[in-house]
């Protein structure tokens, strides 16, 4: 069993997407071990994202992630980050397999619907901006 990390980003929560997309999680296989929602900061989401500082659309981003609630959820599975990145297909919706949550939920490359972690690295580091000091039941 292993924990990874999603996010719903702000135009998803907005569109009343979240149980669709919490369903679409369910069914996929992922048991829910934690969910938080918040509007990060400015200074949150450039950490967030501080794998594009530098890149065009870097300012641009961080401006939609401030622009709402967004929420983090917890997701433990068997091989939960490979799994889970899988489930949420490519980053751009018009290239994400159909019936992945990006081709169902997304708008376009920045609106894609959900964020998930691409290792345990950053599963530690992203879910902290939700759960802060809270005790995470990361397993793996
Ligand atoms: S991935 O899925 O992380 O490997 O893909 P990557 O291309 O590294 O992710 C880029 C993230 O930046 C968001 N974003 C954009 N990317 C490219 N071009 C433009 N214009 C752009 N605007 C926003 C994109 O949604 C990816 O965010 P995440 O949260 O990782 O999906």
């Amino acid at each position: 069993m292993e924990t990874t990390f999603l996010m719903i980003k702000p135009r998803a929560v907005a569109d009343g997407l979240v149980g669709e997309i919490i369903a679409a999680l369910e069914d996929g296989g992922f048991a829910i071990a934690g969910v938080a929602s918040r509007r990060l900061t400015v200074e949150e989401a450039s950490g967030l994202y501080e794998a594009h500082v530098g890149k065009p659309f870097f300012g641009a981003l961080v401006e939609f992630m401030t622009s709402g609630v967004s929420i983090g959820i917890l997701l433990n599975a068997p091989d939960a980050i490979a799994a889970l990145r899988r489930l949420v297909g490519a980053t751009k919706p018009s290239e994400a397999e159909p019936g992945t949550i990006r081709a169902r939920f997304g708008k376009d490359l920045q609106q894609n619907a959900v964020h998930a972690c691409d290792s345990a690295e950053r599963v530690e580091r992203e879910s902290g901006f939700y759960f802060g000091d809270c005790p995470r039941a990361v397993v793996g």
